[in-house]
């Protein structure tokens, strides 16, 4: 069984919809631990209700990346962390832990990437790029997390389309909805063993076939 830390900085509804699914026995995993860059999360009251240790830390805290680096390290290992699930998470993660986690960390993104990806697209930012190059459709993606923003392999996507009379928080509100389909699926296939990266590709094995 996967033992989850899920770094979060906002509301908290892609940890929730992750707890909900690992309630309903439809992802075999659990979340050890959740950390938080805002004391103030709804994430962080989520995992608290739940008796999951919430923690909050930033790199702001420290003299110097390498301490804060050994700070998250630390934390992962006392809580038996071997998956990182990052859910609303706008900070960057230091890059020994991307290479330590190596395979092992994914990224939730409100929109099909590569498009509207990368430093700066984020949360409503994402939507309202979205809607003012016009496009027609959008989506999420879960990706593999690497050493840039949003540029690992894609592991699931799901379109949504975009409507004339959309607004940001519309089009959010519809995305948002299968952001909570995908994470936990993503997350079930990681539990299964089914995903195997190939240069830039997940491949997702079929259940009951993984070699
Ligand atoms: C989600 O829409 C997630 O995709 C986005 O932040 C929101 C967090 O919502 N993440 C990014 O934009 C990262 N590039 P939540 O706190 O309710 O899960």
């Amino acid at each position: 069984m996967l033992s989850i830390c899920v770094f979060a900085s906002g509301r908290g509804s892609n940890l929730q919809a992750l707890l909900d699914a690992i309630d309903a026995d439809r992802v075999d995993a659990r979340v050890v631990l959740v950390i938080s860059n805002k004391s103030a999360a709804g994430a962080m009251e989520t995992a608290t209700a739940r008796g999951i240790p919430a923690v909050h830390t930033s790199d702001t805290h420290f003299a110097s990346e390498s301490l804060y680096t050994d700070h998250l390290l630390k934390l992962l290992q006392e809580h038996h962390c071997d998956f990182i699930v990052l859910a609303g998470y706008l900070k960057k993660i230091p890059a020994e832990i991307i290479q330590r986690f190596s395979q092992r960390i994914i990224n939730i993104h409100p929109a099909l990437l590569p498009s509207f990806g990368g430093k700066g697209l984020y949360g409503h930012h994402v939507h309202e790029a979205v809607l003012a190059y016009g496009c027609k459709i959008s989506g999420a993606t879960v990706h593999m997390v690497d050493l840039e923003y949003d540029t690992g392999a894609p592991i699931l996507q799901k379109c949504v389309p975009v409507l004339e009379e959309d607004t940001p928080g519309t089009l959010a509100e519809r995305v948002l909805k299968v952001e909570h389909e995908i994470l936990p699926l993503a997350v079930q296939l990681f539990a299964e063993q089914r995903v195997t990266i190939e240069g830039h590709r997940a491949i997702i094995t079929a259940k009951g076939n993984r070699p």
